[in-house]
């Protein structure tokens, strides 16, 4: 029998109902749409309004629709795992909050913590455990709400980022089809650049902490752009040299979306064309988790069986990977 691999069987996502637009940040900060279009490529971005909604609501939205969509019944998940920067709280866990809101019971879930590159990190997980026999249906959630800790006073961050969630089925197979590579990469050096300071056990939150601002997402925006720009680039080189692919066989990109000049560079040093580039940044800004499951579920339709795929990431930490897969369906 041939080796078993985990293959996406399904995908959802979940934005909300919110449009916070160039012309409304306008107002809010110095900036203009012109600015945030060219440097950025982001017209528009989601924000989950409404008291009490953390980020395990966005992530059920999407399990939800998951679990309708591919005629999953809860009590047929055997784990699931959600990739988040902004958990509801320090603890419990949001994937154990997300399986209480779907009615999945029983199982093991946990939070992978990685910031842009958590998708990735959790699908790389999730991998793990259908190859090896153990589990046969495993739900990924990249989710968050990156609007609980953007400083709407700050423009060099407040323009970039918006919420939302994608989760993604993986089930084994032995088609030759699903994920056939993963890798994963970190710098701890790289937190000074890119961190909530606050609100850890590092500094846990003071009033001087608050009034310091230290709770927000604080953001080198040049210095995080240059190691992006090299390791996104590199990180997908290097997977597709290891798998032996050229940029004609890949079939689709799909980046994490930051900076739709990040991007464009990743696509040039793989010699693909912008035409095989996911892109949903203009509609949902830097969702962080959820950037990567949003552009599978925007690009569903598109996508056919055996159809490479190679999805890159780079974020906070520093953290970056690849993976190399067939599409499954
Ligand atoms: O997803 C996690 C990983 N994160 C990333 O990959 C993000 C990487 N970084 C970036 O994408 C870019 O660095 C940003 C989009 C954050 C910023 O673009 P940039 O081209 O690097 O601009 P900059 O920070 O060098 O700023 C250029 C100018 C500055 O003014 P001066 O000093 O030239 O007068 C900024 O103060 O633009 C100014 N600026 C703005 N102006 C209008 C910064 N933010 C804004 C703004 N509106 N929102």
């Amino acid at each position: 029998m041939s080796q078993i691999r985990a293959a996406i069987t399904g995908v959802q996502g979940y934005v909300p109902d919110y449009i916070l637009t160039n012309a409304e940040l306008e107002k809010m900060v110095d900036t203009t749409d012109e600015w945030i279009t060219t440097r950025t490529g982001i017209k528009e971005r989601r924000i989950l309004k409404g008291e009490g909604l953390g980020t395990s609501y966005l992530g059920a939205q999407a399990v939800k629709g998951l679990l309708e969509k591919t005629n999953t019944a809860p009590q047929d998940i055997d784990l699931l795992i959600c990739a988040t920067t902004t958990p509801d709280f320090v603890f419990p866990g949001t994937a154990n909050l997300i399986c209480n809101m779907v009615g999945i019971k029983d199982i093991g879930s946990f939070d992978v913590q990685a910031a842009c590159s958590g998708f990735l990190y959790a699908l790389t997980v999730g991998t793990q455990f259908i190859e090896t026999g153990k589990y046969r249906k495993i739900i990924v959630v990249g989710a968050d709400k990156m609007s609980a800790i953007v400083d709407y006073q700050d423009r060099t961050t407040c323009v970039l980022f918006g919420d939302g969630a994608g989760a993604v089925l993986l089930e084994p197979t032995t088609n030759g089809l699903g994920v056939l590579d993963t890798i994963i990469r970190s710098d701890g050096a790289g937190q000074p650049h890119l961190h909530q300071k606050a609100g850890g056990s590092r500094y846990p939150p003071t009033h001087d902490t608050v009034d310091k601002r230290w709770h927000y997402a604080y953001q080198d925006g040049p210095a995080v752009f240059k190691f992006a720009v090299v390791n996104m680039a590199n990180v997908s080189a290097e997977i597709m040299q290891r798998n032996h692919l050229t940029g004609d066989d890949v079939a689709w990109l799909v980046p994490h979306q930051a900076n739709k000049r990040i991007i464009l560079a990743t696509a040039n040093r793989m010699n693909i064309g912008m035409d095989k580039v996911m892109l949903n940044i203009h509609k949902y800004g830097n969702t962080t988790a959820a950037t990567i499951p949003l552009c599978l579920w925007d690009y569903e339709s598109q996508l056919k069986k055996g159809d490479n795929l190679v999805l890159a990431a780079f974020g906070g930490g520093f953290t970056w990977g690849a993976a190399y897969l067939k599409w499954a369906y």
